[in-house]
C-alpha cells in the first residue's frame, strides 16, 4: 500500500527555463526568444537567454540532484538547439550537450525522463505557419526521429508534449504565452489538432525507432475538481465537472481536460466539446484519431491546484468559492492538497492508465536568510500535504511517479524570475545554488519512500 518500492521520485525542469546559452553553439531561436522581446509581455522584460546557465553548469545541477537523492529527472530537449531551423541540419554541439547531460545523469544513477516539447517551438517553423501548418506533425515526427537516433540507446522514458492547454490555449488563443497569438477559435482548434497528431506520430516514431524498451507518456495540465464533501453526490458532481468541456469566461476557450486527454486515451473528441465548438471543429482526416490514440504507457498530469465542486440543493453542479482568507500561493493558486487524491483517481477511472504526476510544486517568494540558508516552511508544508494525498491515491489506483517542479528556481515564463518554484535557490547574479530547507526535506521523504507522510 502507499508508494511502491520502485516509485519514481523525481524532479523536473524545462530547457528554456534553465539552460540559458541562448545564442551559443549554434542554437536556433524559439518562439519564446521572440515572445521575450515583445514589449510588456514578460515581467520586467526578462528572458531566458541566461536563465540558470544550466548549459554550462549541468554537472553542478546533476551533483545537487544526486545529493538530494532523486531517482529520476524530467528534462526537456530544446528542439531549436538540436535542429536550429526545426527541420534538416542537426547541431552537433547540441547532441554533445545532451549526451553529456544524459551520461552525467546515468553515472549519478538518476533516470532521465525526456520531454520532447516543452514550449520552445523553433521560430523558423513558426514563420512557416507553426502548428497551423498541415506538415507540422511531420516536422515533429522528424525531430523525434533525430532524438531517437542520438539518445534512445540510453534513455527509455519519453514524454511527448507538455501542457497543450498552455502552448495552444495561452499561446495561440489568449496570446499571453509564446507565440503570443490571439487566433480565431477554429484556428486554435486546428493548431491543437495538429499538436495532438504530432504527439501520436511521435509515439509511433519512438516505438519504431527507439533502441531500448520504451515507456511513453504525455504531460497535459491536470485541471482537477475536488468534491466539497465525500458524499457520493458531490463526488459525482466533481467527476462530471472535471470531464466537461466548457468555456470559462475570460479564460482560454480550450482550458479543460477532455479535449486534450480523450483523443489520446479514448481515440475521440468529447461529444460535448464537439457540440460546443460546432462549426469551428478542425477537419479530421480518416486516420487522424488512430494516430493520435496510438497507445502510450502512462497518463501524465501536471497538477498544482483544483476547483471545489458540489451538487447543490437543486441537483445542479456548482463550483464553490474557497472563502475569505483561504490559503493561496504566491501565484494566487489555491492550496488544495486533495487535488493529488482526486486527480489520479478520476484520471485512472476514465483512462485506465498508470498515473504519473509529471509536475507539482509550489511557488514562493524565497530569499537567503541571515544565516545563509533558505527557509521555506510553507513549501515543506504544501508538499507534505500534497504527497500525503497522493499516497492515499496510490492505495487505490496505480500511481507510478511524482516529479517535483522544480529542481531550481528558474525562468517562470511571463512571470520571469519573480516566481521561485525551486527546491534549490538560484542567485541569478552569481549563479550560486543554495539548497532550500525543502530540498533536505524532500531528500528524507525519498529515502524513506514517503513512509512518514
Ligand atoms: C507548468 C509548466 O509545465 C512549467 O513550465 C511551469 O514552470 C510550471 N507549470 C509552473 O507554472
Amino acid at each position: 500500500m502507499g508508494f511502491s518500492k520502485d516509485f519514481v521520485w523525481g524532479t523536473a525542469t524545462a530547457a528554456y527555463q534553465i539552460e540559458g546559452a541562448a545564442y551559443e553553439d549554434g542554437r536556433g531561436l524559439s518562439v519564446w526568444d521572440m515572445m521575450c522581446r515583445k514589449q510588456g509581455a514578460i515581467y520586467k522584460g526578462q528572458d531566458g537567454s541566461v536563465a540558470c546557465d544550466h548549459y554550462h553548469l549541468f554537472k553542478t545541477d546533476v551533483a545537487i540532484m544526486k545529493q538530494i537523492g532523486v531517482k529520476a529527472y524530467r528534462l526537456s530537449i530544446s528542439w531549436p538547439r538540436l535542429i536550429p531551423t526545426g527541420t534538416g541540419q542537426i547541431n552537433q554541439k547540441a547532441v554533445e550537450f545532451y549526451n553529456n547531460l544524459i551520461n552525467e545523469l546515468l553515472a549519478a544513477e538518476i533516470t532521465p525522463y525526456i520531454t520532447l516539447f516543452h514550449w520552445d517551438y523553433p521560430l523558423e517553423l513558426y514563420c512557416r505557419g507553426g502548428w497551423l501548418n498541415p506538415e507540422s506533425s511531420d516536422w515533429f515526427a522528424q525531430y523525434t526521429s533525430v532524438v531517437m537516433e542520438y539518445f534512445s540507446d540510453r534513455v527509455k522514458n519519453w514524454i511527448t508534449l507538455n501542457e497543450p492547454q498552455c502552448f495552444i490555449g495561452l499561446g495561440h488563443c489568449e496570446g499571453i504565452h509564446a507565440p503570443g497569438d490571439k487566433l480565431p477559435l477554429e484556428e486554435v482548434l486546428r493548431a491543437g489538432h495538429n499538436a495532438m497528431l504530432a504527439h501520436g506520430k511521435a509515439v509511433q516514431v519512438i516505438r519504431a525507432e527507439a533502441k531500448t524498451k520504451t515507456n511513453i507518456g504525455y504531460a497535459p495540465v491536470g485541471d482537477v475538481r475536488v468534491p466539497l464533501t465525500m458524499d457520493a453526490k458531490d463526488v459525482n458532481a466533481a467527476r462530471i465537472s472535471m470531464f466537461k468541456v466548457t468555456e470559462h469566461g475570460a479564460e482560454s476557450k480550450v482550458w479543460n481536460n477532455t479535449w486534450w486527454f480523450d483523443p489520446i486515451f479514448l481515440g475521440k473528441y468529447p461529444d460535448d466539446g464537439v457540440e460546443l465548438y460546432g462549426s469551428k471543429m478542425p477537419k479530421i482526416n480518416s486516420k487522424d484519431m488512430d494516430i493520435i490514440s496510438t497507445p502510450v504507457d502512462f497518463c501524465g498530469a501536471n497538477i498544482y491546484h483544483a476547483r471545489l465542486v458540489k451538487q447543490n440543493d437543486n441537483g445542479q453542479i456548482q463550483e464553490v468559492d474557497f472563502g475569505q482568507g483561504y490559503p493561496y500561493t504566491f501565484y494566487g493558486w489555491p492550496v488544495i492538497p486533495q487535488s493529488m487524491y482526486w486527480g489520479p483517481k478520476f484520471y485512472y477511472e476514465r483512462y485506465k492508465k498508470p498515473i504519473m504526476i509529471t509536475e507539482n510544486g509550489m511557488v514562493n517568494s524565497d530569499w537567503i536568510s541571515i544565516d545563509g540558508k533558505v527557509h521555506d516552511p510553507q513549501r515543506i508544508d504544501f508538499l507534505g500535504r500534497y504527497l500525503k494525498e497522493l499516497k492515499l491515491a496510490a492505495d487505490e489506483v496505480p500511481v507510478h511517479g511524482y516529479f517535483l517542479w522544480s529542481l531550481l528556481d528558474n525562468f517562470e515564463w511571463t512571470m520571469g524570475y519573480n516566481q521561485r518554484f525551486g527546491l534549490v535557490y538560484t542567485d541569478y547574479n552569481t549563479q550560486k545554488r543554495t539548497l532550500k530547507d525543502s530540498a533536505y526535506w524532500y531528500s528524507r521523504i525519498i529515502a524513506e519512500n514517503g513512509e512518514s507522510l
